[in-house]
């Protein structure tokens, strides 16, 4: 049976227990919409939850545990932070879950026994910054736009834009390669940006702007993205002349 007491109570039953607590899972920041779990062992026969929002009220009512509840009981705060109790005895250990949203930055989430509460912030990782693009290499037929991988922890996938062909690619990759575009003597733009798991971005830092000045048209460009590969087709040209491109800030 799950036995959840109010922290007021818990408190008046067990003031005696006097634990140090500690968190042993923290995380430095995390990712949006990415489920992340804290751990705490409050060093003590009870265990309390406490999460407190960006103006230091508390989110939803604390959970506690004491040595009377068993391994697996949960408890919630404020239906988003899910706690389950994972070690019982003498040194409680508690899970907290959560899936990170951008108004939870800065909440305070608080563990231990009475009257020795530790804290562990909840910090969201900044937006990526848009990678560096890097020169753009033409063949016959084709060009293969490259750039900087982001560091960031919280990275989901690239998004490349090319302007002539009004179209948003998708890709884990560091590089796309494209057909080069249909259109006879247009300018031409790719830019790149990185984008997180909670879908943010920064502005691309800069956009590789090309003109390619085709005798003749390249036909029919398809551009089909599945999951995993963009396959791509054309018809061919046969000969590209005075390709060439500049770099714009
Ligand atoms: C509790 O959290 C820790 C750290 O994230 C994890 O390794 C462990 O598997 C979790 N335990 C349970 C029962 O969820
Ligand atoms: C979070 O806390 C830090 C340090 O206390 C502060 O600089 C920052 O402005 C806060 N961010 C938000 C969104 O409240
Ligand atoms: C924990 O956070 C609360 C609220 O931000 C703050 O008042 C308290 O001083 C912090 N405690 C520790 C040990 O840092
Ligand atoms: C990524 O690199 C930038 C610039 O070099 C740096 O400021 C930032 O802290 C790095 N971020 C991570 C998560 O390593
Ligand atoms: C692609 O680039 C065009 C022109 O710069 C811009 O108007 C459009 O918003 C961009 N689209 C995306 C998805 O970034
Ligand atoms: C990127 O990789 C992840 C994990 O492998 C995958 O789920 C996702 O579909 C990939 N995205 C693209 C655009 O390929
Ligand atoms: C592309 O432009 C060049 C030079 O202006 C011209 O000679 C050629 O015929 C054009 N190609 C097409 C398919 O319009
Ligand atoms: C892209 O999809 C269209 C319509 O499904 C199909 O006709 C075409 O052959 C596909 N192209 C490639 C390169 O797979």
């Amino acid at each position: 049976m799950e036995i959840i007491l109010s922290f007021l109570s818990f408190m008046l039953l067990f003031n005696h227990l006097d634990g140090t607590p500690q968190f042993t899972t923290c995380p430095s920041s995390v990712c949006l919409s990415q489920p992340v779990t804290y751990e705490c062992n409050s060093g003590a026969d009870t265990l309390a939850w406490i999460v407190l929002d960006t103006n230091g009220d508390r989110v939803g009512s604390p959970v506690a545990y004491t040595v009377f509840n068993n391994v697996g009981d949960t408890g919630s705060i404020g239906g988003q932070f899910i706690t389950v109790l994972t070690v019982g005895g003498s040194s409680l250990v508690s899970n907290i879950t959560f899936t990170p949203t951008l108004n939870m930055n800065n909440y305070t989430v608080q563990c231990g026994a009475v009257g020795t509460l530790v804290n562990c912030s909840i910090v969201i990782a900044n937006i990526p910054s848009a990678p560096i693009p890097s020169s753009i290499t033409f063949y016959s037929d084709s060009l293969t736009f490259p750039w900087s991988p982001s560091n960031s922890s919280c990275l989901s996938h690239y998004n490349v834009n090319v302007t002539s062909i009004e179209y948003t690619i998708s890709t884990n990759d560091t590089s796309l390669s494209l057909p080069v575009p249909s259109t006879n003597d247009t300018e031409h733009s790719i830019s790149v940006v990185a984008v997180d798991t909670g879908g943010r971005y920064m502005d691309p830092v800069d956009q590789r702007t090309f003109v390619a000045d085709v005798p003749e048209f390249v036909t029919n460009i398809q551009l089909n993205q599945t999951d995993l590969s963009i396959d791509v087709s054309w018809e061919e040209v046969k000969k590209i002349i005075n390709q060439y491109f500049m770099l714009f800030l």
